[in-house]
């Protein structure tokens, strides 16, 4: 195989991984090549622009560490991880809808009783947070787990102090024998994603913000059910319709409503997805 030009080369690299014996490695390697391929044909890609390319990449891998991972921002950034999380997560009508699981989920949350404040000493406007988690015909599930995260009233998640030293506004609940669970927190505010990084590089050079509308993580298991990996937004604000991230679905949006006492109440049902 000599002499390989442009017409030549993407049929000459298909050849090459022709004997992949995994059938689905070998599917993904070929549409790779056959995109990549067709991208550089479609631009005209330069050598100084691939070069650009790699650099970026180098330094997208150089920013990941054991609590910054860029390439997620990269691909939450680009769709790409909303995409993949629509195209899996076509649930039946009246089951919450997932949304992006983004990078600032850790191991190890701290374990609460149910009516706990999970923030821990994290800044913020005080907030109570209760719902019920459900099966699709409206049974109770009963001791689902229930985990939460969310930023601080800063915009900054606990991993982005360098020297915390404990968790904060993050935790693990059990829901209750009627599926209910209940909690105390700060107010979702909105924030912007890292731009310390080459994805703050690429949003500043496309002129895109970095601002995602206030939300609250959850990620629920039980058993007999799907996992479900998804966000409450907080209706009102400003960045709904331009998640940095591509991550708000209508059916997620719900009101904070404040108190006559100042505390914030959030109500919020969860509805899972028999496992199949
Ligand atoms: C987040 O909501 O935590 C998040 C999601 C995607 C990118 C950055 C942050
Ligand atoms: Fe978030």
């Amino acid at each position: 195989m000599r002499n390989l030009n442009q017409d030549t080369i993407t049929q000459a690299v298909l050849a090459r991984f022709a004997g992949t014996p995994d059938a689905r490695v070998k599917e993904l390697m070929t549409s790779l090549v056959q995109h990549l391929h067709a991208f550089a044909r479609e631009v005209t890609l330069t050598e100084a622009e691939w070069l650009a390319g790699i650099h970026f990449l180098t330094a997208t891998g150089q920013k990941c560490d054991d609590k910054r991972q860029e390439f997620i921002l990269l691909s939450d950034t680009l769709g790409l991880s909303m995409l993949t999380v629509a195209m899996n997560n076509d649930k039946p009508q009246g089951c919450t809808e997932a949304t992006v699981f983004g990078p600032f989920h850790v191991e190890g949350a701290p374990h609460f009783d149910n009516g706990a404040d999970v923030a821990n000493g994290a800044v913020g406007e005080p907030c109570i947070v209760r719902g019920r988690v459900l099966g699709l015909g409206g049974e109770a599930v009963a001791g689902a787990e229930i985990e939460v995260w969310q930023a601080d009233a800063e915009g900054n998640y606990d991993v982005q102090y360098a020297d915390l030293g404990k968790f904060q506004a993050r935790g693990v609940l059990n829901s209750g024998v009627d599926g209910s669970f209940t909690f105390r927190t700060i107010v979702a505010e909105p924030y912007p994603i890292p731009v310390d990084g080459p994805v703050g590089d690429m949003l500043r050079a496309t002129r895109c913000h970095p601002w995602r509308p206030a939300h609250l993580h959850f990620m629920i298991k039980a058993p007999g059910y799907e996992t479900l990996v998804t966000h409450v937004f907080r209706n009102g604000d400003p960045y709904l319709d331009s998640d940095a991230v591509f991550g708000v679905r209508q059916s997620l949006v719900a009101d904070w409503v404040k108190q006559p006492d100042g505390v914030y109440s959030l109500d919020f049902d969860f509805v899972l997805n028999p496992a199949s």
